[in-house]
């Protein structure tokens, strides 16, 4: 038995998690900054890092208490290096490194995407390759073929906004407040999905759009102030989620691919979750829908997506910093 901790600061969530053998979730700390971030709308980085710092010590902590575990009970610490917010990851990062270095142990720098496509094992700890994942965030959407461990094609991404990115500008024109995720899937469960027909983008192609879904809901609200606005909610998810399950469903036709998963914080929308099983039920396929807690950034994913990596590279230098722009592939 193999245990990990797993340590996620790229964005505005401090995370720490003990996971066993790449699947088995031991603890899992999250402490999310929405409340800090919420007034301005948005992340602020300046302010996620400094809330990094202040916050990681004592979530570490109490992952390691949770778990029942001291350092010198594990047998690797891990960080997310990239991509995300360049300060935030360096907090973690620098935590990873000097817990690793205090208690000798390898350090295991984690890629963020990868992490999300790893989180289906944390819900499924048999799954096999090969799979089709629609990673969906605040910062990605991109739909990914995992042919192996380790061997990843990117069959479509987006060319403007992410799916995240979309819900929470088009939250805030609707009044809905930071993050506008959940906050849209709420209220649209009070409203018509086909009361507005919003525009799907690329019909037909890999990539992804939603920069033109964005302003049609802005221009819809301008020509009829008096709109129901769970309506508009209720509309507007479901053009972001044809949208995303038609992409999905390409990649996994074009690969031959027999499971889909999602990960990412967007995976954690109601609609999206019910389309996506409604789907594979349709085409004879399985789908890997991780709890929301594992959808939305968090440090398990980190941890098991390291003892794959561990496995398959060894440690990482301890002279390897964080890069914000890291690529999956
Ligand atoms: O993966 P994540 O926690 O952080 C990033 O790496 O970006 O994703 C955050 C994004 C935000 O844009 C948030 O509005 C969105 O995920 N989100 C949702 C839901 N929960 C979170 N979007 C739609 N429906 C949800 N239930
Ligand atoms: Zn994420």
């Amino acid at each position: 038995m193999t245990r990990i901790l797993g340590i996620e600061t790229s964005c505005d969530e401090t995370a720490a998690a003990v996971v066993e053998d790449g699947r088995f979730v031991v603890s899992s700390v999250v402490s999310s900054q929405v409340d800090l971030h919420a007034r301005y709308g948005g992340v602020v980085p300046e302010i996620a890092s400094r809330a990094h710092v202040e916050l990681i010590t004592e979530v570490v902590a109490q992952a390691l208490v949770e778990a029942g575990a001291e350092l010198r009970d594990l047998d690797a610490v891990a960080a997310c290096h990239g991509p995300g917010l360049a300060g935030a990851l360096l907090v973690g990062v620098s935590a990873a490194k000097a817990l690793a270095l205090a208690a000798d142990l390898p350090y295991v720098g984690v890629n963020h995407l990868e992490a999300h496509l790893y989180a289906a094992w944390l819900e499924e700890p048999d799954l096999e390759p090969p799979l089709a994942v629609l990673i969906v965030s605040g910062g990605h959407t991109m739909t990914v073929v995992m042919e192996g461990h380790g061997q990843y094609r990117v069959a479509g991404q987006t060319v403007d906004d992410a799916a995240g990115e979309a819900f929470d500008k088009v939250a805030r024109h609707l009044g809905l407040g930071y993050p506008g995720g959940p906050a849209i899937d709420q209220l649209a469960r009070a409203g018509d999905a086909g009361a507005i027909r919003f525009p799907r983008a690329m019909p037909g192609a890999a990539d992804f759009s939603f920069a033109g879904l964005k302003t049609a809901v802005v221009n819809h609200l301008r020509h009829d102030p008096d709109a129901v606005i769970a309506d508009v909610a209720a509309s507007f998810q479901e053009a972001v989620v044809d949208q995303l399950v038609e992409k999905l469903v390409r990649a996994a036709d074009e690969a031959g691919a027999p499971v889909l998963a999602l990960g990412g914080g967007v995976a954690a929308n109601s609609r999206l979750r019910a389309r996506v099983a409604e789907v594979a039920a349709e085409t004879g396929r399985r789908a890997f829908l991780p709890p929301r807690s594992l959808c939305t950034d968090n440090g398990a994913m980190i941890a098991a997506t390291a003892w794959w990596r561990l496995a398959a590279d060894g440690p990482t230098s301890l002279h390897q910093g964080a890069d914000p722009n890291l690529r999956l592939v």
